[in-house]
């Protein structure tokens, strides 16, 4: 793998500053933004008002925790515009959020939403790895999503080329990616592992291909599985989060030169841990729900939102911004069974463990009896199909979730191309549980 570890010279000036130098930048935005709210946005009228507190009360970043959580209810409860800031003929564009269920969560941005948007996400695949002049494939699905029209202007903003393909038509994808031989890629994992599984098909070596480094998020992926792509593709592969309430990806970034977790550009965002049960905040390095304050949104600022994610905040190493632990998952997606806490992320490093097992997987949620249980589906590689092989995986991924995760599950390995495959974000988890 090429180093890519980009000259300190190239960033923004802020992603070396100082500490103190951050944290008053933050509070001047940080006043602003909730000065900003409370005079242009009735929800936060109202809400800060009946907590009794006001924005002249924040006289530092502590003070933050006096005031209260937005979460997605409220969105959904202003749906479509009632949580915009600014007058609709200001707004430029909307989003909204991939929910499968009800009313979608919108967001809107002005002209200078925008363009902070597409600074941060240059920031971060400068952080990645790329350069102005280098060619981007752009895999993330174009459309409501934040994903591909969030890296594309991203990706011009650096100056860098993009190919704006979108998600889908994988043999397609590798077509593109030989013939104009694109030095980066940005794609979720899940995606990524479809046209790792193309390459093969095609009998191509995913090794000799140009790309020297992806950039994947929009789902939880581990390093087991960076491990696994960085070496099928002999390339970096970094971590990119955000949310479309908060913007959309490039909220936070891995530093190809360290993958040691996420650098969260706090010049625009400030985060908090929280306690999920108690919404106190916790302090940095313990893990608990990341909880986002919007400091430069015109649009639609959001104080305090609870994203659900679950991480925990260290201190800066390749920039001065703090990093967050790559996410394990969110609440939503953490299943309990018999009392265990079970994320999808730990059952995707088991499967990556287990021997002559691929790397696709989706969890079935199934009532055995009164209780909840879990079926793990997977598959075997091709070349390793026979009956010894497919019983030698199964009792190895089930005692390797026994011993690890800690549960007992039915595994159930079929055959290769048999899992369902993702084209941007993946579905783990089914629940056919009975009365879901
Ligand atoms: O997924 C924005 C995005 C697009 C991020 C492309 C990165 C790349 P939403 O559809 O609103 O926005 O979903 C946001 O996805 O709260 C997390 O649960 C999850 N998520 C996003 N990035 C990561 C990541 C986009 N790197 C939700 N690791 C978030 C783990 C992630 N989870």
């Amino acid at each position: 793998m090429k180093d890519l570890t980009p000259n300190r010279a190239e960033l923004d000036q802020i992603e070396i500053a100082s500490i103190d130098e951050i944290r008053d930048l933050q509070l001047q935005r940080l006043k602003w933004s909730l000065a900003h709210a409370y005079a242009n946005v009735g929800f936060y009228r109202d809400s800060f008002d009946q907590l009794g507190v006001h924005p002249d009360d924040l006289k530092s970043l502590d003070d933050l925790a006096k005031f209260p959580f937005t979460t997605k209810a409220n969105l959904r409860d202003h749906y479509p515009f009632g949580l915009f800031a600014v007058d609709k003929s200001q707004i430029v564009r909307v989003h909204a959020s991939s929910g499968t269920t009800g009313k979608p969560t919108v967001v809107g941005y002005t002209q200078n939403d925008i363009s902070i948007w597409a600074d941060l996400v240059a920031r971060s695949l400068r952080a990645s790895g790329v350069r102005a002049g280098d060619m981007v494939h752009n895999a993330y699905g174009y459309g409501l999503f934040t994903g591909g029209l969030g890296a594309h202007y991203g990706i011009e903003k650096l100056g860098a080329m993009v190919v704006p393909v979108s998600g889908g038509q994988t043999a397609r994808q590798v077509m593109l990616i030989e013939d104009f031989k694109p030095k980066a890629i940005m794609v979720t994992p899940s995606y990524m592992l479809n046209i790792l599984e193309e390459y093969h098909r095609q009998g191509l070596d995913p090794r000799q291909s140009s790309l020297e480094t992806a950039i994947f998020g929009a789902e939880p992926w581990t390093n087991a599985m960076r491990q696994e792509i960085e070496q099928a593709f002999d390339m970096h592969a970094v971590d990119i989060y955000g949310l479309s309430e908060i913007m959309g990806p490039g909220v936070a970034n891995e530093c190809v030169e360290t993958k040691d977790g996420l650098h969260i550009w706090e010049d625009h965002f400030y985060p908090e841990i929280i306690d999920p049960q108690t919404g106190q905040v916790v302090t940095d390095g313990t893990k608990g729900e990341l909880v986002f304050t919007t400091l430069t949104k015109e649009g639609m600022p959001l104080i305090r939102y609870r994203t659900r994610d679950l991480t925990q905040l260290l201190p800066g190493t390749a920039r001065s911004m703090r990093r967050m632990e790559k996410v394990t998952g969110r609440s939503d997606d953490m299943m309990i069974l018999r009392g265990v806490n079970v994320f999808p992320t730990q059952i995707e490093e088991q499967v990556i463990a287990t021997q002559n097992l691929s790397t696709h997987f989706q969890i079935e949620l199934v009532q055995k009896g009164r209780m909840d249980g879990m079926r793990v589906h997977v598959e075997v590689l091709p070349d390793a199909n026979s009956q010894s092989q497919r019983t030698a995986a199964t009792q190895e991924l089930t005692q390797r979730i026994k011993d690890v995760v800690g549960v007992s599950c039915e595994v159930e390995v079929a055959e290769p191309g048999s899992v369902q495959r993702s084209e941007g974000k993946a579905k783990r988890v089914v629940d056919n549980r009975q009365g879901s």
